[in-house]
């Protein structure tokens, strides 16, 4: 399969789901030939991942492995496609100003692409804390004949990085289910005051929010959809919606970042707390708390729950076991370790 037909595949709306998972192994097949690096989820275990001062940057084995993350792949992929589209239009008169953000070793959201464009419509950045990520990246655009696309590489931490002009375009996935460990929220922060008027930032918008739900039944529910249908969930008796507990938009990341308080407590930088409480609900014992993710890509491009593995719940033990009218503080810790904390305050 060359990368027309892979690009093809995955645009596709008509594809299986077979179809998008074949055409994504082949692109990463053909990226480990011409880079060496394959994905692995656990890749030495953490050895070669970076501990930067606002959160984890997996390394670039598993940085690979994320395109079999293969729903997530596909939803980005074609969130950036309509995206670059949609600013051609608005902007036509100059080529694109691209940043991708935690490109990884395949720049996997945005390679298959550039074939669809011609080189002077796009300036494109790719930029990673990794160096070899960015030297697989840059290999694997030559090898897929992508080399004439001028595409530039920067080696710097996306929490901090200036970029030298305003931005058209910033694609930035940089994060795991629920915004815990990698540096989502601080590189949002740091780049999205570097757009342009109308300019867009990929993905738009991140909720993360709080309920009671039976996940033990809800895994078979969706093991045995195959695909998810979260309007179903959302009213299927079991889930009891409790709080948002972060919005996270280009938007709105500087303003959250700056109403950020130290708490003694943690000893941790954190976003404004709030105050949640357990419902009283029947068979409570039953229910589990988590945290639910969901990601607005672009515009119709979206993940709900169990669509991909970065919007699987996450498994909330240190509020069980549940206890109606029980209220708890929480709130979001930046840091080298981004995550909710909850911190018990008792019942009402
Ligand atoms: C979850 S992987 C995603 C890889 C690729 N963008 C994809 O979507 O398939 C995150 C990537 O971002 C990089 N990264 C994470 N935090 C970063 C930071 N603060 N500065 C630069 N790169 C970072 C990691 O090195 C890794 O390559």
């Amino acid at each position: 399969m060359n990368i027309e037909s892979i690009s093809d595949t995955i645009l596709d709306e008509s594809s299986s789901p077979q179809q998008r998972h074949d055409a994504l192994n082949a692109f990463t097949t053909a990226c480990s030939n011409f880079s060496g690096i394959l994905p692995d989820p656990s890749f030495d275990a953490w050895a070669d991942d970076s501990l930067l001062p606002s959160g984890v940057a997996i390394n670039p084995e598993a940085a690979a492995h994320c395109a079999h993350d293969y729903q997530r792949s596909v939803v980005f992929i074609r969130g950036v496609y309509a995206a670059i589209k949609a600013l051609r239009l608005r902007f036509a008169d100059a080529p694109l100003e691209i940043l991708y953000a935690g490109c990884g070793p395949f720049a996997t959201l945005l390679m298959p692409l550039l074939g669809k464009f011609y080189p002077d419509e796009l300036n494109i950045t790719l930029l990673d804390i990794h160096q070899r990520s960015l030297d697989s990246a840059q290999l694997v655009l030559e090898k897929f004949g992508l080399g004439d696309h001028g595409v530039s590489t920067v080696q710097d931490d996306a929490c901090v990085y200036k970029h030298p002009q305003k931005l058209h375009l910033i694609i930035a996935e940089t994060m795991q289910k629920s915004l815990e460990q990698e540096p989502q929220f601080a590189v949002t922060a740091n780049l999205a005051p570097q757009l342009i008027a109308q300019g867009v930032f990929i993905p738009q918008r991140i909720d993360v929010s709080l309920s009671l739900a039976d996940l033990e039944k809800e895994k078979v529910f969706y093991d045995n959809c195959g695909t998810s249908n979260p309007t179903l969930l959302e009213n299927s008796p079991g889930r009891y919606p409790i709080a948002t507990l972060c919005s996270l938009s280009p938007d709105n990341a500087v303003t959250q970042r700056q109403a950020a308080q130290y708490n003694p407590h943690s000893d941790k930088l954190e976003l404004e707390p709030r105050i949640v409480e357990i419902p009283g609900v029947a068979n409570i014992e039953q229910l589990n708390a988590a945290l639910f993710t969901r990601i607005t890509v672009y515009e119709s491009y979206s993940l709900e729950d169990y669509e991909a593995e970065i919007t699987l719940p996450l498994h909330c033990y240190e509020l069980e076991p549940l206890c109606g009218g029980e209220r708890y503080m929480t709130s979001y810790q930046l840091g080298a370790y981004p995550k909710f904390n909850f911190e018990l305050l008792g019942k009402k």
